[in-house]
């Protein structure tokens, strides 16, 4: 473990904040860090670029991160787990919530790869969406309407051409990302869209247990981006 320096805080909303450390971490978009926060647990954080997280307050952590001093100095794992794999093609990012924390880093990597992306982004009102002028094209859907589309972001996803695009992109809740490999499997695009997966992680290195998948994978070690033929579910 080493420790970094928390820098600068962009509080997005009441719940949602993005860190920025003293210094960029050698990794790519998909990877995460196990993150400790002094005297609470060490959670696993995906990277919103190469120097920040951008974090949700769900519980005792996550709380105390959103309003954390900056000064601070957290302790920090990783970089660890599988990335995305790039395209310099089309590309389609679906986002549910949070899920577009590594999104965003994602997007910064694709476009400097030439890649065209087009953000499909639904979150349940409009002050839970963050970093939206950092992509070129979006499509918003709120659960209570207060902005774009009112609806799931799989309301958005009906009206797309679904192999038009060489690669797609999804994070966000669980329940999203079962109904989204559906979709894309009834399509036959399942090998060209990849999930980041969530699960509840100690090691983050692949040895503890906690992480694993129905099928045996960790998502720690194997994941947490896997391609939609990988995931049993
Ligand atoms: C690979 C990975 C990347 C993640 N990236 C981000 C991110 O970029 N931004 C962000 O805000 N959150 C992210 N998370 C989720 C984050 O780790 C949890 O929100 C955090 O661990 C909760 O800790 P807590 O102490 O605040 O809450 P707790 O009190 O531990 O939990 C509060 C609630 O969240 C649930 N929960 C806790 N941990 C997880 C988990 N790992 N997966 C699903 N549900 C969980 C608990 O069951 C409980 O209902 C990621 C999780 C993983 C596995
Ligand atoms: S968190 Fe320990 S095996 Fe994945």
């Amino acid at each position: 473990m080493f420790s970094l320096k928390v820098e600068e805080i962009i509080r997005h909303s009441e719940t949602i904040s993005t860190i920025f450390f003293s210094g960029k971490l050698r990794s790519y978009p998909g990877q995460f860090i196990m993150l400790n926060v002094f005297g609470l647990e060490e959670i696993p954080l995906s990277l919103s670029s190469p120097d920040s997280v951008t974090v949700k307050a769900v519980g005792e952590t996550t709380k105390a991160l959103i309003s954390i001093p900056t000064g601070t100095f957290v302790g920090v794992r990783g970089p660890f787990g599988r990335p995305f794999s790039p395209t310099n093609k089309k590309a389609l990012f679906v986002a549910g919530g949070i899920g577009i924390a590594p999104l965003v880093f994602l997007n910064d990597f694709l476009t400097a790869c030439g890649a065209k992306v087009r953000l499909l982004y639904g979150a349940k009102s409009s002050d839970e969406l963050v970093w939206v002028d950092r992509f070129d094209e979006v499509r918003i859907s709120t659960e209570d309407g207060s902005e774009g589309l009112k609806g799931t972001v799989l309301d958005l996803l009906k009206d797309e051409n679904l192999r038009d695009y060489d690669r797609i992109y999804v994070c966000g809740p669980e329940a999203m990302l079962r109904k989204v490999l559906e979709i894309v499997k009834k399509e036959g695009m399942e090998k060209r869209t990849e999930f980041s997966v969530e699960r509840m992680m100690k090691c983050g290195i692949g040895v503890c247990g906690s992480c694993v998948l129905e099928d045996g994978l960790r998502v720690c070690a194997e994941g947490p981006v896997f391609r939609g033929d990988e995931l049993l579910w």
